[in-house]
């Protein structure tokens, strides 16, 4: 079965206590539980969180080397890490879908959130759904 990648930045990790009037009260667990259902066996959902930059951008690349699809919550490097989008690059060259996810609208927040380095490499961008932001992004991959 085909598998989606799932890959969740900095800070993503306290989702549930994290400023639960941004974020929400549920976490991680309970996303990737709602992503297995509505996958309802079409994909493997394999949901990853981390804090540090390096990973994920080799997480990237795993997609490329795998062909896999990516659901991607830059979190804060979405504002300013210039060399996670050059690996997000590397996914749609390779003509595999990257959806830029934030639980969150960016655009209704500080200014400095209203930037995104990110998505002129991404596929698309879906943004203020909560963990439906996921949800669509996972529903767009599934019909691609
Ligand atoms: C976020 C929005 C970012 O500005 C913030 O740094 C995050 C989460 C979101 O999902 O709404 O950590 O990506």
């Amino acid at each position: 079965m085909a598998s989606v990648l799932v890959l969740n930045g900095p800070n993503l990790g306290r989702l549930g206590s994290r400023e639960p009037d941004v974020y929400g009260s549920q976490d991680l667990v309970a996303l990737e539980a709602l992503l297995v259902a509505d996958a309802a066996g079409r994909a493997d959902i394999d949901l990853r969180q981390t804090n540090d930059e390096a990973e994920l951008i080799s997480w990237l690349y795993e997609a490329v080397d795998t062909m896999t699809p990516v659901i991607l919550n830059p979190a804060a490097f979405t504002h300013y890490s210039y060399a996670l989008r050059d690996a997000a690059a590397l996914v749609t060259k390779a003509e595999l879908p990257l959806v830029e996810v934030h639980i969150s609208n960016p655009h209704a927040r500080e200014t400095f959130r209203h930037t995104s380095v990110i998505s002129a490499v991404a596929t698309g961008v879906i943004a203020g759904f909560g963990f439906g932001s996921y949800r669509l992004a996972l529903r767009s991959i599934l019909d691609l």
